[in-house]
């Protein structure tokens, strides 16, 4: 069965994040959205929050699961049986973290291997953060994010 892992901090999840996780779901068995944190960054919704928003945007894809985990991706991948991750490149910028986070991965783990897909142009220009921005000025993010996770935002900026 040929299962991948796609990690992130999905903060939140957008459109861009589920192009991926569409097309990822069409070519594998199996995939696992895994919520992680990225301890470098300020998180407007909780670990459970983007859990329940991807399982929401997720929930007719029958071969998608969403986990969350606390540690190592290749820890993570060690206990649960995966060895291929997927990560999303929008743009040559995105190239040499990607890369670094690639090789680390697979000194920290040998069988860990990253397959890279190429977002689509529409949302090369997309970020989590970006949208939680212009939503914070009162921007339109319509066609952005999924329609539950701008209004999970809105919510989220009333209690600002
Ligand atoms: N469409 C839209 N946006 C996308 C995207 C796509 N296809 N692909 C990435 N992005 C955006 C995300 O929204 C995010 O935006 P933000 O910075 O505004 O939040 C940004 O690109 C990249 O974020 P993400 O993919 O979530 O990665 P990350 O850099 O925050 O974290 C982890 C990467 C979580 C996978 C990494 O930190 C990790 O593995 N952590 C666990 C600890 C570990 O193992 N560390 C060692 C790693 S070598």
């Amino acid at each position: 069965m040929m299962k991948v892992v796609y990690p992130g901090t999905f903060d939140p999840v957008t459109n861009g994040h589920l192009d991926i996780i569409e097309r990822c779901s069409k070519k594998f068995d199996k995939i696992i959205v895994l919520v992680l944190n990225n301890p470098s960054k300020k998180h407007m919704f909780s670990v459970e929050e983007r859990i329940n928003l991807l399982k929401d945007v997720t929930h007719e894809l029958g071969n998608v699961e969403i986990a969350s985990f606390t540690g190592l991706l290749v820890d993570y991948m060690k206990e649960n049986q995966v060895e291929l991750i997927v990560r999303g490149l929008r743009a040559v910028s995105d190239f040499e973290y990607e890369m670094q986070m690639a090789l680390m991965n697979n000194r920290l783990y040998d069988n860990a291997e990253t397959l890279f897909l190429i977002a689509r142009n529409k949302y090369s220009y997309l970020s989590s953060s970006i949208v939680k921005e212009v939503a914070s000025f009162n921007g339109n993010i319509k066609g952005l994010v999924p329609e539950k996770v701008e209004l999970a935002i809105k919510e989220k900026l009333k209690g600002v």
